[in-house]
């Protein structure tokens, strides 16, 4: 046996000692276990049972899936997000950890953001399968059978948005002034949240019932993170580096990227579907429980900003437009 098998076997010896269990035991198990497959480590057949459409219409599965694609990424975004609000855990060779880091540095912001900015671009990019990808006619009519179930409810595009910024960001602009600088609780600036607009009925002014589902299964779950990412959300992160690292330039710019992707670009290709398939000759197609999704999902009125200091004045001002209009209505 050469040396460095043997110094293996010390370490695991160790390893083993030191939780007071039997090396000898653990080597029978692994004398007797089979290999790993990359379909048990992967979970495919799982994974591939998960999508069961409503109806027999066969693109309904393209959208099936592609909401599953996306909630994955998001996931993974807020894997990323959680590993900034706790200072990073490093797993050392020896599967221990080192705790939490005192504090993070910039370059470990930097390099996180930008695997979310990654992820949303991927997205963005991929949000083609959806504009293009199913036939109108086959859409318009399972879609029927999906009301009230809306995107609107993904709870972990929210979640994403909770722990980018202040939650006083996430409020909807118009009344926004009015708790700046209040020390608002979360509960009151969650009652006046943007995504409410989104799912207020147009000819009563009351909230939609995808809104008041969605309030039910999450509300307090938000609330609760929000508080809870009060001190760590990715802005607060930020704020807590030194004045030499928050001038990092790719830092900075991986911030300004991280808004673009989540508040405009990713928005937009949205508001591309929905164009697509929603409006008929400038009449709204009711297959979203009545709402006005074309007063509510541009960026450019919604506004959401999470570092509204890190912009110019006119940058602000211009939120969201350009890219409106040479790309959804083709004006140049
Ligand atoms: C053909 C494809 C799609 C169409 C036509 C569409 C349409 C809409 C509409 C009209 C709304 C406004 C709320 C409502 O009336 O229900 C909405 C909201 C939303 N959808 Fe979609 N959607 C599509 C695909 C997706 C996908 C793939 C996702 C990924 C999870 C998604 C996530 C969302 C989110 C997060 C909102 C809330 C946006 C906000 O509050 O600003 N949608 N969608």
């Amino acid at each position: 046996m050469d040396n460095t098998l043997i110094d293996k076997v010390k370490l695991l010896e160790d390893k083993y000692a030191q939780m007071g269990q039997d090396l000898h035991s653990y080597l029978d198990g692994l004398l007797l276990s089979n290999y790993l497959t990359y379909w048990d480590y992967i979970q495919v057949d799982t994974l591939l049972t998960l999508q069961n459409p409503k109806t027999d219409y066969p693109d309904e599965v393209i959208f099936i899936m592609y909401h599953q694609i996306t909630e994955l990424y998001f996931k993974l975004s807020l894997h990323e997000l959680n590993q900034i609000a706790n200072n990073g855990k490093e797993i050392l060779p020896n599967g221990k950890d080192n705790g939490w880091k005192e504090k993070i540095d910039a370059k470990f912001l930097t390099e996180r953001i930008t695997r979310v900015n990654r992820y949303f671009e991927s997205l963005t990019k991929s949000f083609e399968i959806m504009v293009d990808g199913m036939e109108k006619e086959q859409f318009l009519r399972y879609r029927m059978a999906l009301l009230p179930a809306s995107g609107f409810q993904s709870a972990q595009y929210r979640m994403i948005e909770i722990c980018s910024t202040d939650f006083i960001n996430l409020v909807d602009k118009d009344v926004r002034v009015n708790f700046e600088n209040k020390n608002a609780s979360i509960e009151e600036l969650f009652e006046n949240i943007y995504w409410n607009k989104g799912a207020t009925e147009i000819a009563t002014g009351k909230k939609t019932l995808t809104l008041k589902q969605f309030e039910n299964k999450y509300g307090q779950k938000f609330i609760d993170l929000a508080n809870e990412y009060k001190t760590k959300n990715v802005w607060q992160k930020y704020l807590s580096l030194t004045k030499e690292e928050q001038e990092h330039q790719p830092l900075i710019n991986a911030l300004k990227q991280l808004d673009v992707n989540v508040n405009i670009n990713w928005p937009l290709m949205h508001y591309k579907s929905a164009v697509r398939y929603l409006q008929q000759n400038t009449q709204d197609i009711a297959a979203t429980g009545g709402t006005n999704w074309q007063k509510y999902l541009p960026p450019r009125f919604q506004k959401r900003i999470f570092y509204p200091t890190i912009w110019t004045e006119e940058e602000k001002a211009d939120w969201g437009k350009g890219w409106v209009e040479t790309n959804v209505f083709k004006v140049h």
